[in-house]
């Protein structure tokens, strides 16, 4: 599992607004790469490129290219919904099925992509990606309970659950711990350093110190005023990226003076 992500030149467009311009990245597997950057900059427009799920939104489009592996996932032969599938992603704020109990939860998108599954196969499913998001204990005595008596933290960790139990190759997370509290967003974060030995993990983040503690590489975004498009500034190991950055503009932010 986990594949290599090269972008080239991709453009990110609502209709005729051109939100994001010209970025060219790579991103490793089994890393774990920080999109930061003001409000507004186009973090989570490009992220959603990365899986297809911009296009989704009525006039919205892309140009240039983004590879996994070496395959273009805008090629003319690709199948958005396989992309998502082998792209997962997780919000802001954690959205289980309510009324799903929290097996069905994790087992959502399984069943979502069509895919019949022995109920052996499935109890088996669930504990390993219950395991894999780190929630098992806390739940396997009321996996027929809903999704939605658990406490924030653990949602997101149920929500991480469903994304990898479709055995994704990479994880796509925005800004996956603004909703919680400070010890949920810890165990979200070592759950982040478990999940990169077997997936490419992106995650935007509004706090450095996440961003730090979690990413190998950061990438940071900027804009130069209100209806400019959003542009990659720099990329590199988050430690460089907070010690001696190339870039003025990603030092001022990086050390909190303006975003
Ligand atoms: N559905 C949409 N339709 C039109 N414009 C949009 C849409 N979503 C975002 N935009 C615009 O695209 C630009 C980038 O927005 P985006 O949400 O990607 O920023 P962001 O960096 O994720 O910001 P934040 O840190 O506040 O989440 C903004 O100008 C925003 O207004
Ligand atoms: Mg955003």
């Amino acid at each position: 599992m986990a594949q290599r992500i090269d972008v080239k030149d991709v453009n990110i467009y609502y209709g005729d607004f051109l939100a994001v311009e010209g970025v060219s990245m790579s991103i490793e597997p089994r890393s774990v790469t920080a999109f930061i950057g003001p409000s507004g900059c186009g973090k989570s427009t490009f992220l959603r490129t990365l899986n297809r799920m911009h296009e989704v939104i009525p006039g919205a489009y892309v140009d240039g290219s983004v590879l996994l592996e070496g395959v273009d996932l805008y090629g003319p032969d690709i199948d958005p919904v396989a992309v998502r599938r082998n792209v997962g992603m997780v919000f802001q704020r954690p959205n289980p099925f309510p009324t799903m109990s929290i097996k069905d939860n994790v087992l959502a998108g399984v069943k979502l992509n069509n895919r019949r599954i022995t109920k052996s196969d499935a109890d088996d499913l669930v504990e390993a990606s219950l395991r894999g998001a780190n929630l098992w204990n806390e739940v396997k005595d009321r996996l027929d309970k809903p999704g939605s008596g658990l406490s924030g933290g653990q949602q997101q960790r149920l929500c991480i659950a469903r994304t990898i139990a479709v055995k994704p190759q990479v994880v796509l997370m925005d800004e996956p711990c603004s909703a919680l509290d400070p010890i949920s967003t810890l165990a979200i974060e070592d759950l982040i350093q478990e999940l990169k030995k077997d997936y490419t993990i992106v995650i935007v983040t509004h706090n450095m110190q996440q961003a730090a503690r979690v990413s190998d590489k950061t990438a940071f975004f900027n804009i130069a005023g209100t209806g400019k498009p959003g542009k990659l500034i720099e990329m590199d190991e988050t430690a460089t990226i907070f010690s001696s950055p190339t870039e003025k503009a990603t030092e001022d932010y990086v050390s909190g003076r303006f975003g």
